[in-house]
Formats: structure tokens, C-alpha cells, sequence
């Protein structure tokens, strides 16, 4: 926490500065050029204009080779340790989004066996059944069944596990503690882990017998581990996968990321009506004590979760947010409208969700990885 805050795959809190991060990770911010580019190859994402999407490691290459011809693969995933909530939905959106546009294919994995070794309170029963749960919310969000492959760690383990041995190898433990930050009383599983985490950026390349380039969408929590990846991919005889990185979505209480261990400022995919409505009324907007002195001194959307939600996921055009933040800054639109409006958009929003969720059910097994 030296700098007020920290950011590692198993831990985010404090006020997170994203172009520290940047810099201490090593990673390129996506700039105005590389924006312009990616408009050629369809209609930028609001995640990309706003800038949520906004670090990336090697896509210049990537897009080069996409130019010359050459397909790419999308790899993803979840770390199965409870219900889905908003947070894990951004990074998804954005990748069905990349599917979309480029027409790739999609590795998602579930790290059942991640969230076991790393969780005191769960068992290998909770995180396999979270992983089923858990990839209803993927294929509601419209992934394409043929192009897509989720693959559940304890499940696949025999496909991973050749291509996690010879990361492993690479990889010693003085690195592992560097990177993430383990020590002596850190069980082996999880020391062994970040090489599970690698094999799916190789396993195109295995797969289809010829090197595959690879992008992986992922919060810029996660790239600790593609450091590891791409530090031996090379040496196994890889391409180096490439990443882009959004920001985490923030929480209700006005913390920089939303998470489950707070339920009451986390709204999961499977909250009904009544429970929404509840927690955005209670969200934190940072708004005046009274609504006359609001409309005299104006709103701050800036640290309003609120707001955020709207800019972040829900409200796609730019000029409704420039005007929202405009009439809040003015005063001329209070805390309790503005939830309302959240409030109807999110209930709107996650009964389709919901919608769609439970017609995946009978859909998973068509999702799952194929092996011969
Ligand atoms: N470790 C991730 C988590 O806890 C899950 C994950 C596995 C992942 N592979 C990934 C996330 C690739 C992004 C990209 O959520």
C-alpha cells in the first residue's frame, strides 16, 4: 500500500490511481492513435471513448498481424467464488464486444480450483457449482455458442495441465513471490496456480498445431499473471499474448471497486426489484445534506457512485452523460432523481439479464470446451 493503495489479483482496496499503475506495471495507455485505429475496425465501445478500457500490452502487433490476415483467439475468465455481480460483467461486455467486432473465438476459464486454494471459507463443491452458476451470466450476455469455450479448471485439468507443466518449469519461486507477493506460509497450490492461469493463452496455439496470436481482455488486477505468461512464452515457443485492460468497476459505497465481500453495495446479476432498488437508494452520491442546499451548491458526479454506474455500464451515449453531469453540477437534478432513474435502468437491465440466464441453462453443456 505504499502508495494508498494496492492492486494485485487477490486484492483491491483504496483509491486507486490508474496511471501509476501503468507505470509501475509496464503497460501502454490506450492512446488517441490506437483509439483512432480500433474505430476502423467497427464503432468504438463507450468503454473505450470514456477511457475504461485504457491500458494494453502489445495490440499494435496484434492488429498488424489481424491486418495480414491472421485470426486471433479471446481469452477470458472468472474466478468462480459466488454470484456474479456487475463488476465481473463489465470486462465481458467489452469482450463479447471484441467477439463481435472481429469475429474471434473466446476462451473462458473458470478457476474453481483458483478460488479453492485461495479461500479459506470454500470448498471445491462451492467454487465447481459457482462455475456453473457463473457461465449462465456469460452466455446471457449473447456469446457465440460456436465460437466460444469455457473451460472449468477441475474439469479440463487434463488439457491444461501439459501446457501448465511447462510453464511451471519456467517459472521459480523467488519469481512467484516477487510477482505476487507469497511467503513461506503460502499453500503450494496457489504458489503452482498462476501456471493454470497461463495455459488457456497457449492453448489456441496447441490446439490448432500452429502459434495462434492471443488477446486477453482482463482487469488490470489480473495482468500480474500475464507477466508471468509472457515472460516464458516465448521460451516455450509462443507468442507472447496480448492484453487490454479496463478499469474495476466501482462499488456503491463510492469505493473503487465493487465487491462481494459487501453485498449491500453490490449489486449481483440475480438481485430482484425490491433488493435493487434498496441498495441504489442507500448508494453513496456525495451529494448535500439537503435538497436546498443541493440545487444552491450542485452535485459532485465525480465521486457519486451513481453517476458512475450510468458512465461506467448503463448510459451509452455521451451527450446524456455530458448533460447529466452538467445538471447535477448545477443543481438542476438532485440525488433521489438520478437514483430513480439508475434504479429503472438497472431492474430493466437485469430482468433480460435474468431473462436470458435462465434460458442458458439448458445451453451450458454446448458452451463447454471440446476435447478429442
Ligand atoms: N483469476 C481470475 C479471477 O479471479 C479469473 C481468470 C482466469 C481470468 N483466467 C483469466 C481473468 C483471464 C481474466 C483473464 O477473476
Amino acid at each position: 500500500m505504499e502508495n494508498g493503495f494496492t492492486v494485485t489479483p487477490w486484492e483491491v482496496t483504496g483509491e486507486i490511481d490508474y496511471d501509476l499503475l501503468v507505470q509501475k506495471f509496464g503497460t501502454k495507455k490506450i492512446d488517441e492513435e490506437m483509439l483512432s485505429r480500433l474505430s476502423k475496425y467497427g464503432p468504438l465501445h463507450p468503454m473505450l471513448r470514456r477511457h475504461i478500457v485504457y491500458s494494453q500490452r502489445d495490440l499494435e502487433w496484434l492488429l498488424d498481424l489481424y491486418d495480414k490476415g491472421e485470426r486471433f483467439v479471446l481469452y477470458t475468465g472468472r474466478g468462480p467464488s459466488g454470484h456474479t455481480h456487475l463488476g465481473h460483467l463489465m470486462p465481458w461486455i467489452f469482450t463479447k464486444y471484441l467477439q463481435d467486432i472481429f469475429g474471434a473465438e473466446l476462451y473462458f476459464q473458470m478457476t474453481d480450483d483458483e478460488k479453492f486454494l485461495f479461500n479459506d471459507s470454500l470448498s471445491l463443491q462451492d467454487t465447481l457449482r459457482s462455475s456453473y452458476e457463473n457461465a449462465l451470466d456469460v452466455i446471457a450476455l449473447g456469446f457465440d455458442q460456436k465460437k466460444t469455450h469455457i473451460i472449468v479448471d477441475s474439469k479440463n485439468i487434463k488439457t491444461l495441465y501439459p501446457l501448465a507443466l511447462k510453464v511451471a518449469k519456467k517459472v521459480t519461486f523467488s519469481t512467484a513471490k516477487a510477482v505476487f507477493g507469497f511467503d513461506n506460509s503460502t499453500n503450494i497450490g496457489s504458489i503452482f496456480f498462476t501456471s493454470i492461469q497461463s495455459a488457456p493463452a497457449l492453448l489456441p496455439s496447441e490446439q490448432k498445431g500452429r502459434n495462434i496470436p492471443v488477446l486477453i481482455p482482463c482487469g488490470i488486477d489480473q495482468d500480474a499473471h500475464f507477466r508471468v505468461t509472457r515472460d516464458v512464452a516465448e521460451a516455450l515457443g509462443y507468442y507472447k499474448p496480448a492484453l487490454i485492460h479496463t478499469k474495476m468497476f466501482p462499488g456503491l459505497s463510492g469505493s473503487d471497486k465493487m465487491s462481494s465481500s459487501q453485498p449491500d453495495t453490490t449489486i449481483f446479476t440475480i438481485d430482484p426489484p425490491k433488493v435493487v432498488k434498496k441498495k441504489i437508494s442507500n448508494a453513496f452520491t456525495g451529494g448535500a445534506v439537503s435538497a436546498e442546499e443541493q440545487r444552491k451548491s450542485g452535485g459532485k458526479p465525480e465521486i457519486c457512485s451513481v453517476f458512475k454506474y450510468q458512465y461506467y455500464l448503463f448510459e451509452p451515449e455521451d451527450k446524456e452523460v455530458d448533460s447529466l453531469t452538467e445538471r447535477c453540477r448545477n443543481g438542476q437534478i438532485l440525488c433521489g432523481e438520478c437514483k430513480k432513474l439508475l434504479t429503472e435502468r438497472l431492474i430493466k437491465f437485469l430482468e433480460e439479464h435474468q431473462r436470458k440466464r435462465e434460458e442458458a441453462r439448458s445451453k451450458v453443456e454446448d458452451f463447454m470446451l471440446k476435447v478429442e
